[in-house]
């Protein structure tokens, strides 16, 4: 997927929000082609958290997805889902994070380099603790330090968290630190897009890739029925038209500010 219009100052990046299921990941294959020409990206980093059966990810669809040209899955709360995917976390060659303020000893990386066309960029991978159900290590300064440890790169982090104010907050406490913050974890695109004044390109979330006509994904009913009664349900992935949430990012090469976010949500109807 070599572009020949790339701009040698620039760092293109698709990033796509969190890959609902089969859905997400026919709709991914349908778009991705056509994305990657039209927009001269040089990154395609996507939320996996999701893939598979619409919760965690095994990895044959890890490898189905790498296969269509994903550079490199970050994830979330539910990347323990498929404990097949768990003992590969460790292996080096793996494009798989999980957030990094994990406790230690945990399997996995929270963050890496990405090399292509003579360019770098450091993703890293991160955890609110608002309203979220796991116990995780305060996210504000770890990636401070983080930053401040990897001045010579741009970086990316996927701040996979639910409150808006916990989102607002880290990217004003990160802004002209690292390049950009994109928001996960909702399933709810959001129309926040923006640089902040010191360069940091921001959204609130990029939304999902999944089925339109449900719950974050999920048939609707299932889950209307665990808010009627609390009882334990079995979640579903739902059919119909896809959402496609994701943004692309311009970074600087030399200054490492975000020069453009462009915000992406198309509707898809898929026959398979
Ligand atoms: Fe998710
Ligand atoms: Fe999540």
């Amino acid at each position: 997927m070599q572009n020949k219009t790339m701009n040698t100052e620039e760092i293109k990046i698709l990033f796509i929000g969190d890959i609902v299921g089969r859905p997400g990941r026919n709709a991914v294959k349908e778009l991705l082609p056509d994305l990657v020409e039209r927009h001269s990206v040089d990154f395609i980093i996507a939320n996996g958290e999701n893939l598979s059966g619409g919760s965690g990810m095994t990895f044959d669809k890890y490898k189905e997805m790498i296969d269509v040209g994903i550079d490199l899955f970050t994830t979330g709360n539910h990347i323990w889902k498929n404990k097949d995917i768990i003992p590969h976390l460790d292996d080096p060659d793996i494009m798989v994070l999980r957030p990094v303020n994990y406790p230690k000893g945990v399997p996995g990386r929270g963050m890496k380099v990405l090399e292509k066309n003579g360019k770098k960029l450091l993703v890293v991978n991160l955890q609110g603790r608002v309203f979220m159900a796991d116990d995780v290590d305060e996210p504000f300064s770890l990636i401070s330090k983080y930053a401040d440890d990897n001045k010579d790169l741009p970086i990316l982090v996927d701040f996979h968290a639910e409150a808006t104010s916990e989102k607002v907050a880290l990217v004003n406490f990160l802004d002209g630190k690292v390049s950009a913050v994109v928001g996960t974890h909702t399933h709810v695109q959001t129309s926040d897009e923006k640089i902040l004044p010191r360069g940091t390109g921001y959204i609130t979330d990029v939304g999902m890739v999944g089925p339109e006509d449900s719950v974050l994904g999920v048939e609707k009913e299932i889950i209307i029925e665990k808010f009627l009664t609390q009882l334990p349900v079995s979640h579903k992935v739902a059919t119909g038209a896809v959402e496609f949430g994701a943004v692309i990012l311009t970074i600087d090469q030399k200054d490492k500010k975000t020069k453009n976010i462009l915000r992406i949500k198309e509707i898809l109807k898929l026959n398979r």
